[in-house]
Parts: structure tokens; sequence; C-alpha cells
């Protein structure tokens, strides 16, 4: 469903990715896992558009991506919840949510989508006119995961959601994606620093180093493989 093939893209002279190929099957689970700086952000940026191709192809249910420019990206069933959640901190909890919700026509599905989200995350129930600027950081993760799934995608990405947020936040959001996945049946890309939670959770993983894919396989077999435990595991 979305597959890239030899993506490159350049900062300058920079080659934050190199040749980078990978797939993900309908309702797939995967995650890229990889250090600091190894392109992972920048993944996510080629796959939504707010970053140019400097070679390779990118390819959604059988559209090449080049030809869509990033605000369209959405209306093709992608959606985004990118680094450091950017949440409209001015706006509610609700309004950030309704905004999720612009590229749908039918007003029910719309209200539907806010339902299923309300009832994901409970805390944003009690909170709908709240600011988003004002809440915790975890909430305004679930927020930023929320306005994402409200677009009913068919496509997920998510930007390390782990990122700043407390060990026990961290489980509860990850245990929410793993359950978003299950009950929607969506299709996951998930990018974490998090390597051995994100591993269990995906049903596939790749291996970032530097721009290039240096492994990958089942979620299991790659917590198995010397090299990638060694990296990312302090094993
Ligand atoms: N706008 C930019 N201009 C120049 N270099 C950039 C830019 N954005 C990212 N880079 C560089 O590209 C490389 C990959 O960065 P990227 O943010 O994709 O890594 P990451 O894997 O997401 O890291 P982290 O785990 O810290 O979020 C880094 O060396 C970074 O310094
Ligand atoms: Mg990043």
């Amino acid at each position: 469903m979305l597959s890239l093939h030899k993506v490159c893209v350049r900062y300058g002279g920079l080659s934050a990715l190199t040749d980078v190929s990978l797939e993900v099957g309908e309702g797939e689970f995967v995650t890229v896992i990889g250090p600091n700086g190894a392109g992972k952000t920048t993944l996510m940026k080629a796959i939504s558009g707010v970053v140019p191709l400097a070679g390779g192809r990118i390819m959604l249910s059988g559209t090449d991506l080049s030809k869509v420019p990033a605000q369209k990206r959405p209306h093709l069933g992608l959606a985004h919840v990118p680094e450091n959640r950017q949440v409209f901190g001015g706006l509610s909890v609700l309004e950030n949510l309704a905004l999720g919700t612009t590229s749908l026509a039918d007003p029910a599905r719309r209200e539907a989508n806010i339902e299923y989200v309300l009832d994901l995350f409970p805390i944003l129930r009690e909170r709908t006119t709240q600011l988003a600027g004002t809440l915790s950081g975890g909430q305004q993760q679930m927020l930023a995961i929320g306005r994402g799934l409200a677009s009913s995608p068919k496509v997920l990405l998510l930007d390390e959601p782990s990122m700043g947020l407390a060990p026990s936040i961290v489980d509860m959001i990850f245990e929410r994606i793993a359950r978003i996945h299950r009950e929607t049946g969506l299709t996951v890309v998930l990018v974490e620093q998090r390597a051995i939670e994100a591993l269990e959770l995906c049903t596939r993983a790749y291996v970032l180093t530097t721009g290039r894919v240096v492994a990958s396989g089942a979620g299991r077999d790659l917590m198995r493989n010397e090299e990638v435990s060694r990296a990312y595991l302090g094993a």
C-alpha cells in the first residue's frame, strides 16, 4: 500500500536519507527504529511531502506521491502526527480535533471520528474546551494522535510519540496505538527511538542508521538480531 523505492533526501550538502526502500502492506503495523539523527523524522516528512526527494520514488496505493503536493496528501488518506506534537495551542481540544476532520465531507463521519477519539482518550473528553497549549505533554500527544485519527486515514504516520514523556504515559500511549491498529485495521508506520517497545508492538520493522536501512524483519526477530541488540537494545 505504501512503498518507498531508493528514496534520497538531502539538506544542502548533507545526505539525510540514502537509497531507503521499504514496503508497508495494507493493515500492517511497521516500525522504523534508529538513534538520534538517523533520519526518522526526515523519512516521515518525505512521505507526507514536507521535504522534497532528491531521488527515488514513493507510491501510495498505486499513486506516485511526487505528483501530489503535501497539502493534498491527507485527501489520499495519509495522516502525519509530527514530532513534538504541534497541536494548535490557542485552540481548544475540540477545535483541534475538528480541524482533523476537515477533509471529510460527511458530518456524521466527522462526529463519529471525534467520538472515537474521545472514547480512546477519556481525559480529552473531560477537557474539550481547554486550550490545547495548556494541556500536559502526554495529553497533547493524545490530542495530536487523535487529530490524525479524526481524518479517517488509511495510513497513520507517528513520529516518536514517546518523546519527552514519562514511562507510564509512554506505556499508555503505546497501548492505545496498538488498540487503534487492532480496532480500526488501519495501516500504521511508527518511528521510534524506544526500540524494545516499538519492536514488541509492530508486525515488521526496519532499522535506520545514518540515513540507511541496515536491517529489517519481524519485530521479534530483530530483537534477537545481535547487531541490532548491541546497537539499540543495550545488550
Ligand atoms: N532542516 C534541516 N536542515 C539541515 N539538516 C537537517 C534538517 N533537518 C534534519 N537535518 C539533519 O538530518 C539528519 C536526520 O535528521 P532527522 O531529524 O530526520 O533525524 P531523527 O532520526 O528524526 O532524529 P531524532 O531521533 O533526534 O528525532 C540529522 O543529521 C539532522 O541534523
Ligand atoms: Mg526525529
